[in-house]
């Protein structure tokens, strides 16, 4: 094969044959789910029983959550500006930015690197948020506006200790959750973001893929809400917060002579 060859390793296509990671995408269609799927397309290979239940809950955990956050704001507002559903909901995957799903991959990033340290869980997590609070800066996969302890954290970890996926991530996970709410006299759950970083930093997952799995799941819920917004609402309709004021410049002319 010349050096000169784009490569790739994920799917090998021939006439009549297409193979994901070396399976025939036939036989994946019978035998496989669509989050196992998924884990065979960015692992590499098929899941072993844990993590397929790990993956499938994991991909379930984020796929919509109402009408507030940015993605589906967004998703609403480029429909119903008279755009086509695809750009509607590409719309809404460019919002996902550090504070909302990006948090994920801010997060693992974190777990992983801090948790190479020799030290103990605790004393890690207390380093770190001193870290932080000293230089004004939020952790990542922590705090919530409306959940005190997110239903999703709490699941997934059920799960994850269940099936044996409960390790030093997450752990130290929790003891910066123990540690940040020591610090600042206030809880600050772990939300989703924050235990879906820890869970695939568990499972040996590339923090580089974190937004990745939020992207999955969530896509299925802008899709539906593109298509309600499609079919229940009027084009360019009163949609987010219309409790707003100005206060720029007042009435002010143009002075003459700029031409
Ligand atoms: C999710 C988030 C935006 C919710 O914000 P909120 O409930 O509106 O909380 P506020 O913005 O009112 O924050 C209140 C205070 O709590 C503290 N705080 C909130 N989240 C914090 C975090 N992750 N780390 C450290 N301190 C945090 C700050 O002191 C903040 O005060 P400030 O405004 O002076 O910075 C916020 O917690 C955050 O930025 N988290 C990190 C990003 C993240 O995990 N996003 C995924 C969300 S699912």
């Amino acid at each position: 094969m010349s050096a000169d060859k784009w490569k790739t390793a994920i799917t090998e296509i021939k006439k009549g044959e297409i193979r994901v990671r070396g399976y025939d995408i036939v036989e994946m269609m019978e035998k496989l789910s669509f989050s196992d799927a998924i884990f065979l397309t960015l692992k590499g290979e098929l899941p072993k029983r844990e993590e397929s239940e790990m993956m499938r809950a994991i991909l379930v955990s984020s796929i919509d959550h109402g009408v507030t956050p940015p993605s589906v704001l967004s998703t609403r507002n480029v429909l119903s500006g008279g755009n086509s559903l695809n750009a509607a909901v590409a719309g809404g995957v460019l919002t996902i930015g550090d504070v909302h799903g990006g948090a994920i991959e801010r997060c693992a990033k974190i777990l992983q690197d801090w948790g190479k340290r020799p030290d103990t869980v605790s004393i890690i997590a207390k380093e770190l948020v001193s870290e932080f609070i000293y230089k004004r800066r939020r952790v990542p996969g922590f705090g919530h506006r409306l959940h005190e302890t997110d239903p999703r954290t709490v699941k997934l970890f059920q799960i994850a200790t269940n099936l044996n996926f409960r390790g030093r991530h997450m752990e130290l996970a929790q003891a910066i959750e123990a540690e940040l709410s020591k610090s600042l006299g206030k809880k600050l759950p772990i939300n989703v973001d924050g235990a879906i970083a820890a869970v695939i930093s568990d499972m040996g997952f590339d923090w580089r893929m974190g937004k990745g799995f939020f992207i999955i799941s969530r896509v299925a819920g802008l899709v539906a809400h593109a298509h309600e917004e499609m079919i229940r609402e009027k084009p360019m309709r009163k949609l987010g917060d219309w409790n707003f004021e100005y206060d720029g410049p007042k009435k002010r002319e143009v002075p003459d002579g700029r031409k």
